[in-house]
């Protein structure tokens, strides 16, 4: 793999800034964010009266604690646009988050705020070892999803050659990288593992296309996984990480120096790590619900939005901001099974530990009478015998017992049982009914 590091003087001065600089920029900017939240959005000023709390409250960051959380029902409740602080006329363009599960959540920016987004998106890719006349393939989905377009307008600030792929059709997505000769991808890591299954059945080596770098978000993913993608494609690959409600992809992303988990774009994203239970701020360093504060947005600033995602900060390294943990899952994907829980993030690790057996996985639930069971679907490698991948599925029960404590049933699947996702994957099939 070649090094891609980026010069320090490519760098945005915020990120060679000092930590001291930095928490005084956020104080500023946050000031800012609490006053035109309260003062332009209702259900702002309704959260903050009732806890008898002012944006003049807030005279250093910790002070933050004191104001209110906002969650996803907060949105919902004010579909489509009532959460927005500035005139509908100033909106330049509206995002949505899928709403499988009810309303979608809506979410919209500025002129301003799609500047913003652009030069933070261009940071992610520089981080991730991209430059100036690199060509971008986009995988991401276009559309009222954030990650393509958020790609896109990145990766053209950083001066890259875009090609606006989107998700789908994926023998295209193959011939396109051929012919095209991309040195970056932006895709969904499930979704990747799709295109190198279509590679290899086309008959291409991943490890000789001219990609060079994959960053990868929008759903969890693994150290174990980064490996095997690494070496099955000999690029780097890289943790992108984002969500509408606060940007879209762009608040975190992981340096290519490094790759020790996404740096949290600290000037524009607050981040808090809360008990989710109760709500408590928890120190840096100790797990818990991340949850973001937008300290520049104009059309849709967030207070202390609770993202669900759970994870832990941790201390800058390649850059002054600080970092968070290559996410676990999100409360909402935590399966409990008989008093023990556990995230498919766990099941995917030993998955990729166990040569015989393909990333390509779901968790099914089930109940018989009053006990839930799971069963993990998972495929053989193309290239392993069945038997040798029946002892394999009997050793991953055994992994999963003596590593997570559950006993689950395996069932090893031929190559393609599962069905592969053009975005996001659906790792969990709940059939408790
Ligand atoms: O998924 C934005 C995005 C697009 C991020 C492309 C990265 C790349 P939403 O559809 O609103 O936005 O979903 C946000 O996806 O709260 C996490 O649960 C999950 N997620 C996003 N990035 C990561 C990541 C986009 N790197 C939700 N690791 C978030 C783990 C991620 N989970």
């Amino acid at each position: 793999m070649q090094d891609r590091s980026p010069r320090p003087e490519d760098l945005d001065p915020i990120e060679r800034a000092s930590v001291d600089e930095l928490r005084a920029l956020q104080l500023d900017r946050l000031r800012w964010s609490l006053r035109h939240a309260y003062e332009n959005v209702p259900h702002y000023r309704k959260m903050f009266d009732e806890r008898q709390i002012h944006p003049s409250d807030l005279h250093e960051l910790a002070d933050l604690a004191k104001f209110p959380h906002t969650d996803k029902a907060a949105l919902r409740a004010n579909y489509p646009f009532g959460m927005f602080a500035v005139p509908r006329e100033r909106i330049a363009r509206i995002h949505a988050s899928s709403g499988t599960t009810g309303r979608p959540t809506v979410v919209g920016y500025t002129a301003d705020d799609l500047d913003t987004w652009a030069s933070v998106m261009a940071r992610s890719i520089r981080a991730s070892g991209g430059r100036p006349g690199d060509r971008v393939h986009v995988a991401y989905g276009y559309g009222l999803f954030t990650g393509g377009l958020g790609a896109h307008y990145g990766a053209e600030r950083l001066g890259c050659t875009v090609i606006p792929v989107s998700g789908g059709m994926t023998e295209r997505q193959v011939r396109l990288i051929k012919d095209f000769e991309p040195e970056i991808i932006m895709v969904t890591p499930s979704y990747l593992l799709a295109i190198v299954d279509e590679m290899e059945r086309q008959g291409v080596d991943p490890r000789g296309t001219s990609l060079q770098i994959g960053i990868f978000g929008a759903e969890p993913w693994t150290q174990e996984l980064r490996r095997e993608i690494e070496e099955r494609l000999d690029m780097h690959a890289l943790d992108i990480y984002g969500l509408s409600e606060v940007m879209g992809p762009g608040v975190a992303n992981e340096c290519i120096e490094s790759k020790d988990g996404p740096h949290i774009w600290e000037d524009h994203f607050y981040p808090e790590i809360i008990d989710p239970l109760t709500g408590e701020v928890l120190p840096d360093g100790e797990a818990g619900e991340l949850v973001f504060t937008s300290l520049t947005k104009q059309a849709m600033p967030v207070i202390r939005y609770r993202t669900r995602d759970l994870t832990r900060l941790l201390p800058g390294t390649a850059r002054p901001m600080r970092r968070m943990e290559k996410i676990t899952g999100r409360s909402d994907d935590m399966i409990i099974l008989r008093g023990v829980n556990l995230f498919p993030t766990q099941i995917e690790e030993l998955i990729c530990r166990t040569p015989a057996l393909a990333p390509h996985f779901q968790c099914v639930l089930t109940r018989a009478g009053r006990l839930d069971a799971l069963t993990v679907k998972v495929e053989r490698r193309p290239e392993t015998d069945p038997e040798v991948a029946a002892r394999a599925g009997d050793d991953l029960v055994t992994a999963i017992k003596n590593n997570i404590g559950v006993s689950v049933r395996v069932e090893i699947l031929e190559p393609d049982g599962v069905e592969r996702s053009m975005g996001k994957m659906r790792r969990i099939v709940d059939l408790r009914g």
